[in-house]
């Protein structure tokens, strides 16, 4: 089998919690730990532009992304990690790709049809109301980012299927006039991180404001576990498992023999506040290792720092010559 090329980028809008751990975060780092793999993860600061214009939060949250994937093992020798605003031949292959990607590709893009479509039903006269160029053309970003590396394998989760059906959409456009340049990438689909439910059932997700953070303290964690919503059973009744999200939590982060065996306690009628409180042990014990190291990260931002420029200069040794060779092709450089 061919050496695969995994890349993915994480946004750096918010805290990572409990969601993003099991579904996209623990999945790459296992990746990562597998020789058989080239892996590149970045943090995709200037995506988080998009979202939010707030210098403070962006700078914090790309320290506490950064902070939580050191800190749950991800082994910076055997990835590249880096931060994607300090390679900036991304922003330059992101420019000669605007001029390979259709607009109406992009006009057909879910986060901006989404964006127009709240215009329209709010009966806003303009229906690009608010939406920036930044939005508008992320997925070129998303494009050049993946591009870059030569990706073979995006791992990501539903919602960016379709960027990622795009990014071999423009890669073949440009392929078709240069030669085969760009890799064609394949997207991995994540499906754990779709499914796992928040305090409230519904996806867990920040913008629900039903997460369970990754990274409080024991006493915090606590109080999330016991915010899970369950059913008005009485201690000694039988529970089911088939509609509970106590238990869908439980059993994403629990080993096969841990789910068993709690599953067959709330069938036996185990009582809810109980059942929080094996929940809370399990996560307790499993994150408090990394939780130690994650303040620890999170005190040494220039630790952080130094981890990330090493990172990006080991990036720039296949991006300064990769985009060399295109800004050639396209007739962009040198005269002589
Ligand atoms: N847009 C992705 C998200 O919001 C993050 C991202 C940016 C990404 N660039 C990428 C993911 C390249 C995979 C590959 O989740």
């Amino acid at each position: 089998m061919d050496r695969r090329t995994i890349l993915t980028g994480i946004t750096t809008t918010g805290t990572p919690h409990l969601g993003n751990y099991t579904g996209a975060i623990n999945q790459a780092i296992q990746s990562s730990k597998n020789e058989e793999h080239n892996s590149f993860f970045f943090l995709a600061d200037y995506h988080s532009l998009i979202k939010n214009k707030n210098p403070e939060e962006i700078r914090q949250s790309s320290l506490e992304v950064a902070a939580t994937w050191i800190a749950l093992g991800l082994d910076t020798k055997k990835t590249v990690f880096y931060r994607q605003s300090d390679i900036p031949e991304i922003l330059e292959l992101s420019w000669i790709l605007n001029n390979f990607t259709a607009k109406g590709l992009m006009n057909r893009a879910h986060a901006y049809k989404s964006a127009v479509n709240e215009n329209k039903s709010n009966n806003d006269s303009e229906p690009d109301k608010g939406i920036t160029m930044g939005l508008f053309s992320y997925p070129v970003l998303m494009a050049a980012d993946i591009l870059m590396f030569k990706a073979s394998h995006v791992p990501v989760g539903q919602d960016q299927i379709q960027h990622l059906e795009m990014t071999r959409d423009i890669a073949q456009r440009f392929n078709h006039l240069h030669g085969e340049i760009f890799v064609i990438p394949e997207a991995i689909l994540n499906k754990k991180s779709s499914v796992l439910p928040g305090l409230d059932g519904r996806k867990m997700s920040k913008s629900y404001n039903n997460f369970i953070p990754l990274f409080c303290s024991s006493d915090d964690l606590r109080k999330f576990v016991m915010k899970i919503k369950t059913n008005s059973l009485e201690p000694g009744e039988p529970k089911s498992t088939d509609d509970s999200h106590l238990y869908d939590i439980y059993k994403a982060v629990g080993t096969n023999d841990q789910t068993n065996s709690f599953k067959n306690k709330l069938h036996e009628g185990l009582a809810w506040g109980d059942a929080k409180e094996e929940l809370f042990e399990l996560l307790d014990s499993l994150l408090s290792d990394s939780r130690n190291e994650y303040y620890r990260l999170i005190k040494d931002p220039s630790h952080l720092n130094s981890l990330l420029l090493n990172g990006a200069q080991r990036a720039r040794e296949l991006s300064v010559p990769f985009l060399s060779k295109i800004r050639q092709l396209v007739g962009i450089g040198s005269l002589s």
